[in-house]
């Protein structure tokens, strides 16, 4: 272990630039980080969780709320350091999200990922296929925070737009 606790919390917003830096690292590249420093402050409601390590950010996940027939959240991104991973820390942002989300009265999390990854949380591509995005595949999946809540639903599903650039 290269920390003795990690912690899970919801992030606040002197932690914005760890987190943008956690994003960068974890993906190589700039464009989760650009769609997180949008997302955070954006209008539509987010949940924006960090994992902690003796005081340093070295994982992240955000949630959005979408437009679709029930109430939902995309989540997007998810990342932790290379050096932290393969630790139950991703699992654990994913888990808290999820029950945050359930508390907070959502139905439904839509992810665009790794099916092996994400159907360790329940997540399903067969969920997802009547809903319509711009990103229709076998990576796309929906979890249903509540049995039955996609039942029968289908539509169009609307992404705040820095998720369209
Ligand atoms: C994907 C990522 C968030 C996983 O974080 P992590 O903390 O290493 O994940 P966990 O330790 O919780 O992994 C739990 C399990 O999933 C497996 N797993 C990890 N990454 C995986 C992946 N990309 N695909 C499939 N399985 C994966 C682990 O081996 C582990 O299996 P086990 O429980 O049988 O031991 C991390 O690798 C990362 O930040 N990657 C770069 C960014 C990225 O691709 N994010 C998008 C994810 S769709």
């Amino acid at each position: 272990m290269l920390c003795d606790r990690v912690t899970i919390r919801p992030s606040r917003p002197e932690d914005q630039a760890g987190i943008l830096s956690v994003e960068r690292k974890a993906f190589g590249r700039k464009q989760e980080a650009r769609l997180v420093d949008q997302l955070i402050p954006a209008p539509q409601y987010t949940i924006s969780l960090i994992a902690e390590c003796d005081g340093r950010i070295i994982g992240h996940v955000l949630l959005t709320e979408i437009g679709a027939p029930v109430k939902a959240l995309a989540l997007a991104p998810l990342a932790v350091l290379a050096e932290f991973r393969e630790m139950q820390v991703g699992s654990r942002l994913v888990r808290t999200a999820i029950e945050t989300a359930k508390t907070d009265g959502y139905e439904a999390i839509f992810v665009l990922g790794d099916v092996l990854y994400y159907e360790r949380f329940g997540f399903s591509g067969k969920l997802a296929d009547p809903f319509s995005v711009r990103w229709q595949g076998r990576h796309f999946m929906a979890l249903e925070l509540r049995d039955g809540s996609l039942k029968g639903r289908h539509g169009k599903l609307e992404y705040p737009e820095p998720f369209l650039q």
